[in-house]
């Protein structure tokens, strides 16, 4: 019998950010952490869905929702949002870098970075850097990184990040998720030789049944890929499976920092959490310190203008 929601230790008193939380794998998150007695700030760019997403959990019975907008499009958003929790809590023990767009046609950030680096990789290590120094300290502090199976096809394009030369959406989606991953393993060694109270670790989903699929299709138009979608069905978990490997990264007392979780089932696409290895570029320090000094420049450049 593997890890399941009722093995989540009892989170009363320990406040989460999960970011993404009105939807899918955010929402489950956020659901199981409420229920478990945590208070979750749930970060979202939609007030009307992240309105809805609080009336749904509290018909459940549950307490200790504060609803903040977070569009990680754009880094002023980023920079908002950590300024009011910083102003609002003295101390967060989890975040949730959960948010994540799948393979859109080619579009900019505000900052004028593509969105896929941008909302999943680049918007997440900004919040998580203006977020360490409410974490440090606390008892068991841990941020986790939602990454994807997608890590192992990615590659970074180091001479055309941004897919300004040729951009392949799903090349460009990979990427973004071989970042996430990357990240979370970089900021976990930094941490450690800061002898930071804070820990890293990565988790993925495997096949989960969300609206990652629908909003892409839609935003594609590629009425294949919506066709692949349906017979693949069968493959699919549900939302409340998919995110265990992070609630386990998150709230397992034997998940360790640099640890990466997933799926431990068929092909990882589906089951309860098992630890898995990494993409092997996200094992190459060099190609980790690299991404983080280009993305870090790219945070403070745009930081500067704004
Ligand atoms: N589902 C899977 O099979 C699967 C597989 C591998 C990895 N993942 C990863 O799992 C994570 C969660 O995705 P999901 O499957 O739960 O999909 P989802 O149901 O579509 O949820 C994605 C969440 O991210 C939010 N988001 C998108 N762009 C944003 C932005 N600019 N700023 C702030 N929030 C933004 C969405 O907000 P809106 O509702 O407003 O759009 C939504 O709340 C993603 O990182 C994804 O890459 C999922």
């Amino acid at each position: 019998m593997g890890w399941t929601l009722k093995d989540i230790p009892n989170q009363t008193g320990r406040v989460a950010l999960v970011t993404g939380a009105n939807s899918g794998l955010g929402l489950e998150t956020s659901r199981a952490l409420l229920q478990k007695g945590a208070t979750v700030l749930m970060a979202c760019r939609s007030k009307r869905k992240s309105e809805a997403a609080r009336r749904e959990l509290l018909d459940l019975g549950t307490t200790g929702i504060d609803l903040l907008d977070l569009d990680l499009s754009d880094l002023n958003s980023v920079e908002r949002c950590a300024g009011v929790i910083l102003e609002r809590y003295k101390g967060l023990d989890l975040l949730i870098n959960n948010a994540g767009l799948m393979a859109p046609p080619r579009r900019l950030s505000s900052q004028g970075f593509e969105m896929q680096f941008a909302v999943n990789h680049l918007g997440h290590m900004a919040l998580t850097q203006r977020l360490l120094p409410l974490m440090e300290g606390r008892h068991d502090a841990r941020v986790v990184t939602v990454t994807s199976g997608a890590q192992y096809f990615g590659q970074m394009n180091w001479l055309d990040l941004q897919g300004e030369k040729r951009y392949d959406r799903w090349s460009a989606y990979s990427q973004s998720k071989l970042a996430n991953v990357m990240f979370a393993i970089e900021l976990n060694e930094k941490l450690h030789n800061q002898q930071s109270t804070v820990i890293s670790l990565a988790a993925h989903p495997g096949l989960a049944r969300t609206n990652l699929q629908p909003v892409s299709v839609a935003a594609s138009g590629a009425w294949q890929e919506s066709l692949a979608y349906r017979l693949m069905d069968p493959l699919f978990q549900s939302a409340a499976m998919g995110a265990l490997p992070q609630l386990h990264a998150a709230t397992a007392g034997s998940a360790k920092g640099g640890e990466h979780f997933g799926p431990g089932g068929l092909a990882s696409m589906r089951g309860t959490p098992k630890r898995q290895p990494v993409a092997r570029a996200a094992r190459d320090a060099q190609q980790r310190e690299r991404l983080w000094a280009i993305s870090e420049e790219m945070i403070q450049t745009s930081m500067a203008k704004i």
